[in-house]
């Protein structure tokens, strides 16, 4: 058994354009003078995108009594903290999370109502207004009700994670079947913490205050817009749910061949001053609101800025707005369609930003590299993507407003932006797209292919530890 052994290196990887976590001993500080309980807060709530190889683990309870008694006893015990992840001296070799759907939280006896409908009806149901074209797409196992719960479990070896598995499977026995499972892991080498089409992830995840310090631009927020009952958390939950989280999980799968033949075939002319490969660099840039490196094109417009973008003092702290344009109509910095723009429009609306609909994005890709007979024909033919994880404390505020209000919303920020050309869906219909090309921000670019594709997911909760111990596990 691996419960108790110590290690020497972080299970997590810490990309340099990454904010760092805050040490222990900062957190704890911030946290006691915040009356903010991190020993009981599950530790992936408030890591984000920090991820090494990651497993996923879908299972439904087949006796709620037996995995009850096993829930106080030998999983709590697994269940990793917040505080535990942030020295490497108190990790475990394999960080585990556990949450509920709300068909698994029946099943344990547990009917209170935790005041989210999205939660409450289930991804399945809400598939509708997520842009998603039906369920042809989803993972069998995704359509229904019939998942109970997850179980995430991360390290830095994919034999930790098997250990740990195994571990978990013999403990459970058959109170639990296994319904699914996904396997997730950082890219390789320079690639670690960038997305499948190649862009750094995690950049921007809000600061939650009374726990972490903002670098300049981060988002601070109340620990209510992640955690149920605290501070910023303005809806009616039962005294249990306190220090929760709802973790939205989709599989998102990525057409990366097909998303670089787009760019290839589109690329932003600029005569004597792009070259056709810069062109395409350039929207590709445009359409996530960054560049490969992280760095912003409302900072860097034209071309790529390494530098700024692995420097975290610099390459968040941006609002989009610019002393000589104006934030209502430019788009020769950042289209109004960019992927970070819509799903957080800074002083587009308004100063002080908007506080609660800020996620804590947690997931981590799937899938292999990229084959050199899948470049050359630029088509995929091995299933790759995100396994999207986000933390919030009101999932309508949160991930589910973020994809139906904005990014699938072709009027959000301003009448004809277009919707998000990287997650906006529109059931399957093609896309329009305006203001990505910086020399006529009028031109419309109309997109046939959905370069990721939804595969469905669920809505889970995942309590705190008290929770688990006082209430889930009675
Ligand atoms: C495969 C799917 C996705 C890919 C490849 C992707 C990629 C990215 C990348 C590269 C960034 C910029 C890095 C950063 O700021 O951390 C980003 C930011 C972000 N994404 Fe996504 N994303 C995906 C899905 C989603 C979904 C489904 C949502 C929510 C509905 C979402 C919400 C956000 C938010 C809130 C930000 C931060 C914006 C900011 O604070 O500036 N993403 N995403």
């Amino acid at each position: 058994m691996q419960h108790g052994q110590s290690r020497v290196q972080s299970l997590l990887i810490n990309p340099d354009a990454h904010p760092d976590l805050p040490t222990a001993k900062a957190a704890a500080a911030a946290a006691s003078a915040a009356n903010l309980n991190i020993d009981d807060i599950q530790g992936d709530v408030l890591i984000g995108m920090k991820k090494n190889k990651e497993l996923f683990y879908f299972f439904s309870i087949a006796n709620a009594r037996v995995f009850k008694r096993k829930l106080a006893t030998d999983i709590l015990l697994l269940i990793t903290t917040t505080t535990q992840l942030l020295s490497v001296s108190t990790q475990p070799l394999t960080a585990h999370t556990i949450a509920f759907s709300q068909t698994g939280l029946k099943t344990l006896g547990v009917t209170d109502d935790l005041g989210d409908p999205a939660y409450a009806g289930g991804q399945f149901a809400d598939l509708g207004n997520l842009g998603d074209p039906g369920s042809t797409n989803w993972v069998p196992e995704f359509k229904g009700t019939n998942i109970h719960g997850v179980l995430l479990f991360a390290s830095d070896t994919e034999h930790n994670i098997h250990a740990a598995v195994a571990h978990l499977d013999a403990v459970l026995g058959n109170c639990v079947t296994k319904v699914y499972t996904l396997d997730g892991a950082a890219r390789p080498g320079k690639e670690a913490g960038h997305e499948h089409f190649g862009f750094l992830d995690g950049i921007s995840n809000p600061a939650v205050k009374g726990y972490e310090s903002p670098v300049p631009g981060q988002a601070v927020v109340e620990p209510g817009t992640l955690l149920l009952g605290e501070t910023g958390d303005t809806v009616k939950r039962p005294a249990w749910a306190k220090n929760g989280s709802f973790l939205v999980f989709r599989q998102l799968k990525q057409l990366v061949p097909e998303f670089n033949k787009f760019l290839t075939d589109n690329p932003i002319v600029k005569p004597g001053v792009l070259t056709p490969q810069q062109g395409s660099d350039l929207l590709g840039a445009r359409m996530m609101g960054r560049w490969k490196s992280g760095a912003p094109v409302d900072l860097a417009p034209l071309f790529d800025d390494p530098a700024l973008g692995a420097d975290p003092t610099r390459n968040n702290n941006f609002t989009f707005v610019h002393p000589d344009v104006a934030l209502a109509t430019d788009q020769t910095r950042c289209p109004f369609s960019a992927h970070i723009r819509k799903t957080r429009p800074r002083a587009d609306l308004g100063t002080p930003e908007e506080a609660v609909h800020h996620i804590m994005r947690a997931g981590t890709p799937y899938g292999p590299e990229v084959s050199d007979h899948e470049a050359a024909t630029h088509t995929t033919s091995t299933e790759r993507g995100l396994a999207f994880v986000a933390y919030q404390s009101n999932i309508s505020n949160g991930f589910h407003f973020l994809q139906k209000a904005w990014a699938d919303n072709a009027n959000f920020v301003h009448a004809g932006t277009g919707v998000d050309p990287i997650i906006g869906a529109l059931a399957g219909a093609q896309r329009v797209v305006s203001g990505l090309d910086p020399t006529d921000p009028t031109k419309t670019l109309t997109l046939t292919t959905d370069f990721i594709v939804s595969r469905g997911g669920e809505y889970f909760f995942a309590p705190s530890l008290s929770a688990i111990s006082g209430t889930l596990a009675v």
